[in-house]
């Protein structure tokens, strides 16, 4: 089981309890070291349930603040998505099973779909999202390789695997075949084109750092 499958698991519980998801404790987030689960569990212990009525949030995505309004249940996929306009994430399952929505949260990729967008507002965790790569006309190095190993048929998983890989390219410049599989195995492929997706990493990576 993938990390982020591991993560998102956890994340159910934000989800299914996002009426008393909105208590974000004031206290409990300001270290940002918890996760939804306790943020949530120590609320509760406080009785702080807000909500369900909409909240004023600030989410960092891409360099930029950005203030709304958003309900407790609302993801971060569709925050960025329906508000902010931002969809290089895709939603695909909504179920923390296929990967398409993939974002970097504080540079770690997570499921946006697991994630609500007020609690990461509460983290004040920095969100980068496809759009923070490179430009149709300037293609970063990974996404070079994507179009030159013909990475991509439908396209509705590429964001997410783009990210997943991103992450793993800065943390790791020269992963080993079995590093590219495994940071990759939170991802889905529906038109099955893992080999060529697996090339433009390891192509990636060989042209140097810098890649993502
Ligand atoms: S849309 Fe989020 S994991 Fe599938
Ligand atoms: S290219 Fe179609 S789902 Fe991956």
């Amino acid at each position: 089981m993938s990390q982020r499958k591991r993560e998102s698991n956890a994340n159910e519980l934000s989800r299914r309890g996002f009426l008393k998801g909105a208590g974000l404790g004031a206290g409990a987030v300001a270290t940002g070291v918890m996760t939804p689960a306790e943020t949530l569990l120590a609320a509760e212990k406080k009785d702080e349930i807000r909500g369900p009525g909409e909240l004023a949030v600030t989410l960092r995505v891409n360099g930029r603040r950005h203030r709304l309004q958003v309900e407790p249940r609302v993801t971060l996929l569709d925050a960025l998505r329906d508000r902010l306009g931002v969809t290089g994430p895709k939603k695909v399952c909504d179920h923390g099973e296929c990967g398409a929505c993939t974002v970097l949260l504080d540079g770690r990729p997570v499921y946006a779909c697991m994630n609500l967008a007020a609690d990461v507002a509460a983290r004040n965790l920095p969100v980068e999202t496809v759009e923070n790569l490179g430009t149709p006309e300037h293609l970063n190095t990974l996404q070079q390789e994507w179009v030159r190993q013909d990475a991509s048929q439908c396209g509705f998983c590429t964001s997410g695997f783009i990210m997943a890989a991103t992450a793993l390219l800065r943390d790791t410049p020269h992963p080993s075949p079995e590093q590219v599989r495994e940071q990759l195995s939170g991802n889905l492929c529906r038109c099955g084109t893992y080999p060529k997706i697996f090339a433009a990493v390891e192509a990636a990576a060989r042209r140097g750092p810098g890649s993502a």
